[in-house]
């Protein structure tokens, strides 16, 4: 296998379960040492022991990224642990299932203090570091929600997710001087803990499916492999996109 990330730090937040821990879990198997964060640290302990399994060095945090105080404590937690950090992957995310007239303000907070503010004010804690060294690598996962409409998912996430791609951009363009690389993903249907209730139900199962032109959900393992590409130096020219992995879903009408 190839070793792209020995000696890097990488930083991932959302470790716990699916996309997640699969970028942490492989971010390891090429060489990373991870800080794997997330709400749930009965999650991140096993995340971190799959890791020290593989002979690299981890770091389990509990942190809940909607509480923006906690942020600068997570990178100086990181930095105390490891001296630096290469690679930081924004993936904490919440999808919960309100249309527009259902949705209430705490709902439309929450959703964007999670999925959105906390990439914005994470990169932001973590930018002077990689400033400091001149190299720096950032992956935000995004979503297709980002780009069009699932009527049912609630309009804060598709706004969050939204959000997302723009704050990439903008972000890229400020750090490229710096030697910093900002990109996003844009999963389509992927098979994780947040999507289990909807695979579960085939009426809403079954036409999402068949839009696929691939005619399948894909694995977190096929978005951890396209954010180590983004992360590493096979995508040296790379920064401000956002590349959709799913499936071909985003080519049809
Ligand atoms: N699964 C999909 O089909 C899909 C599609 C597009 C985008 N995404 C995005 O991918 C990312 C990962 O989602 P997933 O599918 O792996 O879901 P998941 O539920 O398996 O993982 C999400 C992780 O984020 C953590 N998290 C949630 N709120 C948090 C908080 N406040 N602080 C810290 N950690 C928190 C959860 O504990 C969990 O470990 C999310 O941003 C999600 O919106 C998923």
């Amino acid at each position: 296998m190839v070793q792209r990330f020995v000696d890097r730090v990488a930083l991932v937040t959302g470790a716990a379960s699916g996309i997640g821990k699969a970028i942490a879990l492989n971010l390891a198997q090429e060489g990373a040492d991870v800080v794997a964060a997330d709400k749930n640290a009965a999650g991140v302990q096993a995340t971190c022991r799959d890791i020290e399994k593989m002979g690299r060095k981890a770091l389990p945090y509990e942190v809940d990224v909607a509480q923006f105080a906690q942020l600068g404590k997570l990178v100086q937690a990181a930095i105390d642990r490891f001296g630096k950090i290469h690679v930081l992957m924004n993936v904490a995310g919440i999808s919960p299932k309100e249309t527009f007239l259902t949705c209430t303000e705490a709902l439309w907070d929450r959703t964007h203090d999670i999925n959105l503010k906390s990439y914005m004010f994470l990169s932001q804690a973590v930018a002077p570091h990689m400033i400091k060294q001149k190299d720096g690598r950032i992956v935000s996962i995004a979503s297709s929600a980002g780009e069009v409409v699932y009527p049912n998912l609630g309009p804060y996430y598709h706004t969050s997710k939204a959000g997302v791609i723009q704050l990439t951009r903008y972000m890229a363009q400020e750090l490229a001087p710096h030697g910093i690389r900002v990109n996003a993903i844009g999963p389509g249907l992927i098979e994780t803990p947040m999507t289990e209730e909807t695979r579960r139900n085939e009426a809403v199962m079954t036409p999402l499916r068949a839009r696929v032109p691939m005619k399948r959900w894909g694995k977190p393992e096929e978005i951890a492999r396209v954010a180590l590409f983004l992360a590493s130096d096979d995508a040296s020219y790379v920064t401000g996109e956002t590349l959709f992995v799913d499936g071909g879903l985003l080519t049809l009408v």
